[in-house]
């Protein structure tokens, strides 16, 4: 192992790869990693200098806070390469003002902004041959929080861990996905954490969504926990919905996450001429169009798939099916989005940051 000090980051290179023993043709989601991965721990108050060390396993005592209270966050975002070799970021300080603001609602220190671009280009450079080109494929990035103190009382931990983790991601095509929209359970609250990256909130979902796939819907609609009528996220993707040509989706509030795929679909729309109400829409309305025929798309927004067309909802026990369309905003606004990740089309907000 070579050890040396780069841009202030302690650096332990790994002296072998496992890369060639990766089929990077069956990829399961968020099983392998790449050579390397990053940490900086908090201390006395402080973020110590960062590290980049071999992939593996850590240590930590078992009372660490972490595994007790659930004080812990995290980002997901990509990097995608072009024909040429480049690497390409999309979007990135919006992950990283996004962690920090799920921090600050965990009580947790907020993470320096240089530290975190910094660690993130020295992560990728030294991983780069883990970033296939060709549109679709990327490597998913995980950078997260989490409470290290060892101590079991439940109040803010004092040192925490910042890392990044990187996984290559296929492209691949969910196909369509059926849902259910939530009727008992919520994945969020006024005055909560649904806003927030905050791992606890995944956990909770887990249980109804798992009671939806029995059913045979593959995610859940989240509606507001009051009423039950608005709708709010599907799954872990922001949602839209097609209504005549009008593209609507729920104005942003303490209960959803502030998604980027969510933010530069509505921008692409816009600048495609397609109208976007960015307004409460409610179980009554997406019923009534469907009915009527004016619901022609619904479908999910995120980092992972960038857009999941749904094909189907159901909701207090009556079945709704969504019509096949021709050109759908679906298909047109996912393309324009890889388009712009892997640096095949104009980039006219400048949300690609080269590595
Ligand atoms: C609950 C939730 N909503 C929406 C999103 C989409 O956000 P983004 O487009 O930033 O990936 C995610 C995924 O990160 C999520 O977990």
């Amino acid at each position: 192992m070579i050890k040396h000090t780069s841009h202030e980051i302690d650096i332990v290179k790994s002296d072998t790869t496992k890369i060639d023993a990766v089929d990077f043709d069956n990829l399961t989601f968020g099983r392998t990693f790449t050579d390397h991965m990053f940490i900086c721990d908090y201390e006395n108050g402080e973020w110590q200098t960062p590290k980049i060390i071999p992939y593996q396993p850590m240590t930590m005592d078992p009372s660490a806070r972490v595994f007790h209270y659930g004080q812990a966050v995290f980002e997901g975002m990509k990097a995608y390469k072009d024909d040429d070799g480049k690497v390409w970021l999309f979007r990135p300080i919006d992950n990283f003002n996004r962690i920090n603001k799920s921090a600050t609602r965990l009580a947790m220190p907020e993470f320096p902004q240089e530290y975190f671009m910094n660690g993130l280009t020295t992560l990728l450079k030294m991983d780069s041959a883990w970033v296939k080109p060709g549109k679709g494929n990327s490597l998913y990035i995980r950078p997260f929080i989490i409470a290290t103190d060892p101590a079991i009382s439940a109040s803010p931990s004092n040192n925490y861990r910042f890392m990044i983790i990187c996984a290559p991601a296929k492209a691949y095509y969910t196909g369509k996905i059926r849902v259910l929209i939530a009727e008992e359970y919520s994945r969020s609250a006024n005055g909560g954490v649904g806003f927030a990256k905050a791992a606890g909130n995944y956990a909770a979902q887990f249980y109804p969504t798992s009671l939806a796939q029995k059913k045979g819907f593959q995610q859940v609609i989240w509606t507001d926990a009051d009423t039950h009528e608005r709708l709010e996220e599907a799954g872990t993707m922001n949602v839209f919905f097609r209504i005549n040509d009008t593209l609507i989706t729920a104005p942003l509030s303490d209960r959803i996450l502030d998604g980027v795929t969510r933010r530069s679909i509505i921008q692409l729309a816009e600048d495609n001429g397609i109208e976007v109400q960015v307004r409460p829409i409610t179980v009554t309305e997406i019923k009534e169009a469907s009915k009527n025929g004016s619901l022609k798309e619904i479908f999910g927004a995120g980092t992972a798939v960038v857009i999941s067309p749904i094909s189907a909802f159901e909701h207090a026990d009556e079945l709704f099916e969504l019509p096949t369309i021709e050109n759908s905003y679906a298909d047109t606004l996912k393309d324009k989005m890889l388009n712009i990740q892997h640096n095949m089309d104009e980039d006219k907000h400048g949300w690609r940051y080269q590595v």
